[in-house]
Parts: C-alpha cells; structure tokens; sequence
C-alpha cells in the first residue's frame, strides 16, 4: 500500500471566500487541489471536485499559483452540479487529456423536487460526450483505486451508519423502467491521502454518505487511522442529535483535526469547534493545509 511522504491541499472553491489573500472567489461549491510528494521526492497533483463554474475555479488557481495543467487526474465526489459543473471549463484549463474517475452512478438523471422548488437537472450540466471531447477519459469505478501514490478514490461507501448518511430530501432519479425514485446518491464518495508517520486524511465533497461513514472506509482501505477528516459533511438540515453522534463517532477513530465548510453548515461547524478547539478548521477558497509526518 503505497505512501505518500507529504501532502499539500489547496482549496480552489468553497462557499465561503476568506480573506487571507484578496481577490479570492466564493461560490456555491467545492474543488480542492491534492499536491503529493512520493518517496522519490516527485510531486503528483490530483483535483478533487470542480465547484459549480469553472471561471471561480481557475481565477483562484491563478491567485494561488496553482497551475492547472500539471493536475493528473480529477475525482469527483458525486454528480451533484456543485461539484461537477466547473468539469467542463476546468478540463479546457488542464490543456490535456486526463482520466477522470467516478462512480458509474455519477451519470444517473438527479431530480430535485420540493414544494415549488423543481429544478430538473442537479446533476452533472454535461452529457459524458461533452466531456469526453473537452479531455476526459473517464474511470467509473465501485472499488476503490488508488489515483496517485498514497492518494485513494473510496469508490461506494459502505453505510455501515445509515443513520449518519444524510441523503437529500427531495432528489430523484429514474428506475430502469422510467419511475421516479428517492436518488440514494450511492455515488458519493470521497478520497483518503495515506501520509507516512501521520495517518489518513478523508475528504469527502458533501458527504451525502456520512462523513463518518467515508472517515471509516478511508481507514479501511489505507489500513492507517484518520488523522483528519475535511471536505464538506452536508449537515446544514442535521438534527442536533445526528450532530453529537458524527463528534462521537469521529472522536472514538481517534480523529484529531476537522476541517470543514462547503455544506456542513453553522450548528455543526460550532459543534466541531467545541469539541475539537484549535485543531478544527474552517475551509474557505484559498485555504492551504500542508500534511506531513510529526
Ligand atoms: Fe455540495
Ligand atoms: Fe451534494
């Protein structure tokens, strides 16, 4: 099982704009930069999500100096347009054919349906064609693979909480003979970083699984406990008590640092910060997290 040395996290897009550099971009959405360094010292870039639009993306890569034609492979976390409407734009900035990995369900038609508010489409903006022209080669995948050295798509999460797997209410797709049906979002997933004499770091993008859930398929499959978990944990609609119980369970993994925004929400960001205190973090575009053995 294959180690990264170090690991350096950009965040790209995030709901929030933070303040530490000026110009930076907020938008409804998630895309981080994984920089990796192997044992032999040379340097992998993996981009997780892509955010809503491309434009916010890459004019905060640009800020940051983080150039997009060196990323290796984009994963997604799921099909929802948050994560995956900047693909397009973002494959045009790499310049060059990159495989794209995903779950099979990440096409899957996702319906969103509440009251008055019907939007058609909350999935992926494009059709797997479009992308395909625009560079990518895409990887759908259930099991988890590793995309970099140390660097691990989760592939389906195992909901062995089920409980601490907030689906979005109102969410749909299609059953094979055309019915409308609650979408389980089986494509959300995240990636783990194994990071030598450290741990794993989980990141899920909304983490419509759990983040718990994924924090605990992450350890399974680098065989190292989680350190951190980050991304965004959709807890936004979370009942206090699913809120205590995610503190919980992530304190009996032994998880040390949380660092979260996109989707998690203010209760739980605060709920977060009691428990974890300086060693939680709030996510915002440009925020930077350089992992490395203590
Ligand atoms: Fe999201
Ligand atoms: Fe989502």
């Amino acid at each position: 099982m294959a180690r990264a040395v170090s690991a350096r996290l950009v965040f790209l897009a995030d709901d929030y704009a933070g303040y530490e550099v000026r110009g930076l971009l907020g938008q409804h959405g998630l895309s981080v930069c994984i920089e990796v360094v192997d044992s032999d010292g040379a340097v992998h870039k993996i981009l997780f999500d892509t955010g809503q639009y491309a434009d916010g993306v890459a004019h905060n890569a640009r800020l940051l100096g983080v150039d997009l034609r060196e990323v290796k492979a984009v994963v997604l976390s799921h099909n929802h347009y948050d994560h995956t409407g900047g693909l397009l734009g973002v494959l045009k900035a790499i310049e060059h054919r990159v495989p794209v990995i995903a779950h099979p369900d990440v096409f899957k038609p996702s319906i969103y349906i509440r009251g008055n508010n019907i939007r058609l489409n909350i999935g992926v903006p494009y059709t797997r064609r479009e992308l395909e022209e625009a560079g990518a080669n895409f990887i759908v995948v259930r099991s988890p693979m590793e995309v970099a050295p140390g660097v691990y798509f989760l592939g389906e999460i195992d909901r062995v909480h089920p409980e601490l797997a907030p689906a979005l209410k109102g969410n749909y797709t299609l059953s094979s003979d055309g019915e409308l049906v609650q979408h389980e979002l089986r494509d959300d997933t995240g990636v783990a970083i194994a990071i030598e004499g450290l741990g794993t770091v989980a990141i899920g993008g909304c983490s419509h699984s759990g983040i718990v859930n994924i924090a605990e398929q992450a350890a399974r499959v680098t065989g190292m406990n989680v350190f951190a978990v980050m991304g965004g944990f959709h807890l936004v609609s979370a009942s206090r008590e699913t809120i205590s119980r995610v503190v919980e369970e992530l304190k009996k993994m032994g998880v040390e640092e949380v660092h979260t925004g996109h989707c998690t929400g203010l209760v739980a960001e605060y709920a977060f910060l009691e428990a974890f205190g300086d060693r939680f973090r709030k996510i915002h575009s440009g925020y930077t997290v350089e992992l490395k053995k203590r």
